[in-house]
């Protein structure tokens, strides 16, 4: 067996839901309850090289950030190697990889790091090991690493389909991502108020299980999430991003109100998250359309129009937090899908460098 020479490098990009996945109806499968949808933005990326080893399955090794990888974290990579050496049918697959990844997002604050570097793992692993996936399949085998990354396959606005409810197998292979309709005049943009850049105290996947388990407004949530995904999708498409806006609030309103409801409560809000809410109040009270969303950690990313922005990011930075100082503000854009930049011996077929996004 030889080593795949060069490798293979995969960008992807972090998405923000708009419409909240929170709640698997499948854990093993990653099946979610519901569908969702989201925004993929241009600054927030992860950069993953996959390049197969001359050593046997079971010495992967695995760097983000120049660093060793080790616990979860590893043990969730690792499980995805596992899965994607078990879709490839070649002689490589009892080959072992080194995955190197560069994640410039802050990792672990709740700003979907998870969805670019599973997205850009599905990418990078899967064209290694010569599995010859269009953009759905890579979305359902990313979907496999981090439910969210299923939808960083995709630039702009994305729909995660819940899929089939009726058995598992049927869920798998329709539970994918996709690109939306979008009006083109349709601009928007988001900027990020970030209040703790550390790692979370609860990981999603256990926080979504405990949901699950103990929260009896989880019904609910599920009952009217699927509607909100809908109703976003025409909102999309109408280009009405008032009712975008309005549809985005609520839904990650709802999701933090069924964790709270969790026992024990599921909280990530801080005191400083509800700061920032006050002022995207206050803008709107002011006539800027601007609306919050807030997924598995305190930081709050606002929903706005392009050319309103700068005029967000200023009311963001003004706020005083109840420790003191104010929020540093990310900008960011929509952004593109996965991309495969670079490889020494790629099969024929497969997604390559720059190409255009075929249609779901
Ligand atoms: O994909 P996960 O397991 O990291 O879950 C993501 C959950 C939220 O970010 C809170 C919501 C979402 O739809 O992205």
């Amino acid at each position: 067996m030889s080593a795949e020479p060069g490798g293979v490098t995969a960008v992807a990009h972090a998405n923000i839901a708009l419409v909240k996945y929170w709640g698997k109806r499948d854990s093993t499968l990653i099946l979610p309850a519901t569908s969702s949808v989201s925004l993929t933005l241009d600054a927030f990326r992860t950069t993953t090289h996959v390049e197969l080893l001359d050593a046997p399955a079971g010495r992967d090794e695995v760097v983000l950030d120049g660093e060793p990888l080790a616990g979860a974290a590893l043990t969730k990579v690792l499980a995805f190697l596992h899965l994607v050496r078990s879709q490839a049918s070649r002689t490589a697959t009892a080959q072992a990889a080194r995955v190197t990844s560069t994640n410039e997002v802050p990792t672990g604050a709740g700003l979907a790091s998870s969805a670019s570097a599973f997205a850009a793992l599905a990418g990078a692993a899967a064209t290694a090991y010569g599995l010859e996936l269009g953009r759905r399949d890579l979305s359902r085998l990313a979907r496999r690493g981090s439910g969210s990354a299923s939808r960083s396959v995709y630039g702009g606005f994305v729909v995660w389909h819940a899929g089939d409810l009726a058995d598992p197998a049927a869920g798998d292979l329709t539970s994918y991502a996709e690109p939306l309709p979008t009006a083109p005049e349709l601009d928007v943009a988001m900027a990020v108020a970030v209040l703790d850049a550390g790692p979370k105290k609860i990981g999603s996947r256990e926080a979504m299980a405990a949901t699950v388990a103990t929260s009896p407004y989880f019904p609910a949530w599920t009952e009217h999430t699927e509607a909100d995904a809908a109703e976003a999708a025409d909102a999309i498409a109408a280009g009405d991003l008032p009712r975008l806006g309005e549809i985005a609030e609520a839904s990650a309103m709802r999701m933090h109100a069924t964790m709270l409801a969790a026992r024990p409560a599921v909280r990530y809000l801080a005191a400083s998250s509800l700061a920032v809410l006050d002022a995207v109040a206050d803008l709107r009270a002011a006539g800027v359309g601007a609306w919050a969303t807030m997924d598995a950690g305190p930081n709050v990313k606002v929903l706005c129009e392009g050319a309103d922005l700068d005029v967000v990011a200023a009311g963001l930075r003004g706020i005083v937090l109840p420790g003191g100082g104010a929020p540093h503000v990310l900008l960011a854009r929509p952004g593109p899908g996965l991309r495969i930049e670079a490889s020494a011996a790629l099969p024929a077929g497969v997604l390559a460098s720059g190409a255009a996004e075929e249609p779901a």
